[in-house]
């Protein structure tokens, strides 16, 4: 499997030797030790930039950034919101990892026209690499905090090619799709009737994108479960992160089922084997929540 582009100089260094001393390792050890490489080469590469580049490879090639601003969770200005997280590029490269397996059930499911909701967005990142990977797209890009919006609504307004004709602030044109910036505040309602007033009154998300927003020593995880009850149709589909943290009182993966589970709500975990074959790993899960339509109840806890 090949390093991410422009990899960390220490990563090629330490590839490269491993690369000379191929036949004195046993495949899985090597196999397994590529693999730590790669994670090593992307997980915190650009987390302290000022802008985070990503690369999109399907179904175009895109290059695109994002600004972080990197003190906002010590100041408690931004708090978590203002740089790109892990489990960030987990979802979004699995996402291209759905996109570029063609003629898969996969693509067939998610071929583009479709309404998104990116819960507790950060810097938007997951919602224009959405726009880019679902083309004629309606993404909501949303936060509950005003100034990360503010810092989304910049990041998304630096990619379009030009204004929507409608609510020609909050709306940006990238690509083929559409991006509408918003507050929301998870289970507030506002972004069910956001849907309703810009694709019609029998509009409903097709997509949910969470990433890295179970966090029960930051934010309670109640909430966000009302948000996912409240958008979540018979047919949605939602894909969340979770990178575990160490969190004394409960185990935030178990108490976030439980409740899923009482909202009628199934949480099954994708496997590493199924994400993208570098940018996955053990320590940051990736859920895909379904309307638990067997009622068999059988949460992945
Ligand atoms: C760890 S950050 C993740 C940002 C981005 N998704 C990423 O992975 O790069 C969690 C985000 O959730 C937002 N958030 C926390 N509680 C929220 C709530 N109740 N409603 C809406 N957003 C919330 C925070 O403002 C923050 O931007």
């Amino acid at each position: 499997m090949p390093l991410p582009s422009n990899p960390h100089p220490i990563v090629s260094a330490f590839s490269k030797s491993l690369q000379l001393n191929d036949s004195k390792h046993k495949g899985e050890k090597k196999t397994g030790l590529q693999k730590t490489i790669q994670v090593l080469g992307w997980r915190n590469r650009h987390s302290q930039a000022e802008n985070y580049p990503i690369e999109i490879k399907s179904p175009k090639e895109y290059n695109f950034q994002v600004k972080q601003f990197q003190r906002g969770e010590v100041e408690e200005t931004y708090g978590t919101g203002a740089t790109v997280w892990p489990a960030a590029l987990v979802l979004v490269k699995y996402l291209e990892h759905l996109v570029s397996q063609e003629g898969s059930t996969a693509i067939k499911t998610f071929d583009g026209h479709m309404n998104i909701a990116d819960f507790g967005a950060g810097t938007g990142v997951t919602s224009i690499a959405a726009a880019l990977l679902f083309p004629r797209s309606f993404v909501l890009c949303t936060d509950g905090s005003d100034v990360v919006v503010e810092l989304a609504k910049e990041n998304v307004k630096n990619m379009s090619s030009k204004k929507c004709e409608k609510e020609e602030d909050d709306i940006v044109q990238v690509e083929s799709s559409n991006i509408l910036t918003t507050k929301y505040w998870w289970g507030d309602g506002s972004l069910l009737v956001a849907l309703k007033k810009n694709k019609g009154s029998g509009a409903k998300f097709n997509v949910i994108l969470v990433a890295d927003c179970v966090l029960p020593k930051l934010y309670p995880i109640i909430p966000l479960i009302d948000g996912l009850d409240e958008c979540m149709s018979e047919t949605s589909v939602a894909f969340c992160t979770y990178e575990h943290r160490y969190y004394p009182e409960y185990d935030p993966k178990v108490y976030f089922c439980h409740h899923a589970a009482k909202r009628g709500l199934k949480v099954e975990q994708i496997p590493t084997a199924h994400q993208h074959p570098i940018y996955s790993v053990d320590d940051i899960e990736l859920w895909k929540i379904t309307r638990d339509h067997d009622h068999d109840g059988e949460n992945i806890c």
